[in-house]
């Protein structure tokens, strides 16, 4: 099966094209054979955050030339005929797709209409878009996208939950090149997903489920910020651009490296509650204060940046480390504890989480699968596969399989 994945959900603009065979229960395989991610982050760090009238400018731009690049050299089924039997069948399609969506979003449809290449029926089976958590014009701009590819193409469609994606594209067991056949983890059950990305901190158990491939309910979350949101944010109050979490990670391995410490202790929020809450504003509003303490006294230099990036970077993985070991005690209804731990969301591709969560599972005795490099941020390919496994699951409905199941979610938080 051939399936295309769309994801606009925040500031990246993605798409892939992958090939599946076998069944989510038996013998499942996959090759990428192609994942494009165009990122908008450069044009929002002006605003210090994703900027939701400028991400839907954007990804409306982006996603004819990507979708062009993506099936250039791909084998089409058929063409749609200017002239064909049936009249003018790409024009009345398009005029069709026009009148349903125009309104929706003027400028998305004008460049499809514009898209000649389009008249080629490309081979895919499936097409899946990201329909949510996410910023809601961003999300809005893919969905009208793969509606109009889906009527123009007569292409099934399934909607995907976002952090399903993220969930399934952590089990790609290994970096492979493109257009190389691969598996997925064996995923042992009962298992806990940490998400953890710019808008999302939740710890999802994991079980198997009658009617789709997994069941996901939703056991711990964040009262206020994400995790990413709480990076980005104290990021930002060190003079860093966004998205600020890479650079406050490199700054804290600098200051490791550099043997520089902590200048003042920062809180490790709600680690003794008891609970499986999480709550990362006091911490952003203690980076804050630290800031501004320091920058009344003159020692807001170079070398207490690191060290306040450090300390916060150390009180993250900790704070998240301490939750991930209570998740882990936790058995599911039918008296089992977690087998093995899933993480996703761009937060997975720091460092110091990453070597914690993996020392953690060890002492657990369980496998931890961690999203490889190119799968940690947003991208398409998770979106695709998340389509695949619904698809080739025990249930076969996609529209039904498709719906998020418990791991739905409130909307992307950002910054304020
Ligand atoms: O999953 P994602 O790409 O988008 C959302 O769905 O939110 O996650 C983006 C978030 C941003 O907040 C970004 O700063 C954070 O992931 N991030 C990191 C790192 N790389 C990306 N945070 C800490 N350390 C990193 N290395
Ligand atoms: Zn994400």
């Amino acid at each position: 099966m051939i399936i295309l994945g769309i994801e606009t959900s925040c500031d990246e603009t993605a798409l892939a094209l992958i090939e599946t065979r076998g069944d989510f229960n038996d013998s499942f395989e996959c090759r990428v054979i192609q994942s494009l991610v165009h990122s908008q982050a450069e044009l929002h760090s002006a605003y210090g955050g994703v900027y939701p009238a400028l991400a839907k400018r954007e990804h409306s731009k982006n996603l004819i030339p990507l979708l062009e690049k993506i099936l250039k050299d791909f084998p089409h089924k058929r063409q749609l005929t200017p002239n064909s039997d049936n009249g003018e069948e790409f024009n009345t399609k398009l005029r069709e797709v026009q009148k349903k969506y125009t309104e929706a979003n003027p400028d998305l449809l004008q460049s499809v209409l514009n898209a000649k290449f389009l008249n080629d029926i490309p081979a895919i089976d499936l097409i899946a878009v990201t329909e949510g958590p996410g910023l809601e014009p961003a999300l809005w701009v893919g969905i009208v996208f793969a509606k109009t590819l889906a009527e123009l193409w007569n292409t099934p469609l399934v909607p995907i939950n976002h952090m399903e994606g993220h969930v399934i594209g952590s089990l790609l067991a290994d970096d492979r090149p493109l257009g190389a056949w691969q598996k997925l983890h064996d995923l042992s059950l009962p298992s806990i997903a940490f998400l953890i990305s710019g808008g999302h901190t939740e710890l999802v158990g994991v079980t198997k489920s009658d009617t789709a491939p997994l069941a996901y309910k939703i056991i711990g979350e964040t009262k206020d910020d994400a995790v990413g949101e709480a990076f980005d944010k104290a990021a930002r109050l060190l003079g860093l651009p966004y998205p600020g979490g890479p650079h406050l990670s490199k700054l804290a391995h600098e200051a490791r490296e550099k043997n520089i410490s902590a200048p003042v202790k920062l809180p490790r929020p709600m680690i003794h509650s008891g609970d499986l809450l999480f709550s990362f504003s006091g911490l952003k509003t203690a980076v804050l204060y630290a800031v501004k303490k320091a920058e009344e006294s003159g020692n807001l230099n170079d070398t207490f940046k690191a060290g306040l990036a450090r300390e916060f970077e150390d009180a993250v993985t900790e704070t998240l480390d301490s939750k991930l070991r209570q998740a882990l005690e936790i058995k599911d209804e039918a008296g089992s504890i977690p087998q093995s731990l899933i993480v996703g969301g761009g937060v997975s591709a720091n460092h110091m989480i990453r070597a914690q969560f993996e020392k953690t599972t060890k002492e657990y005795g369980i496998p931890v699968f961690l999203p490889s490099r190119h799968i940690s941020g947003d991208n398409a390919l998770m979106i695709a596969l998340a389509a695949a496994l619904n698809h080739t699951s025990n249930n076969k409905t996609p529209h039904a399989s498709a719906k998020p199941r418990e791991l739905k979610a409130h909307g992307t938080k950002r910054l304020e």
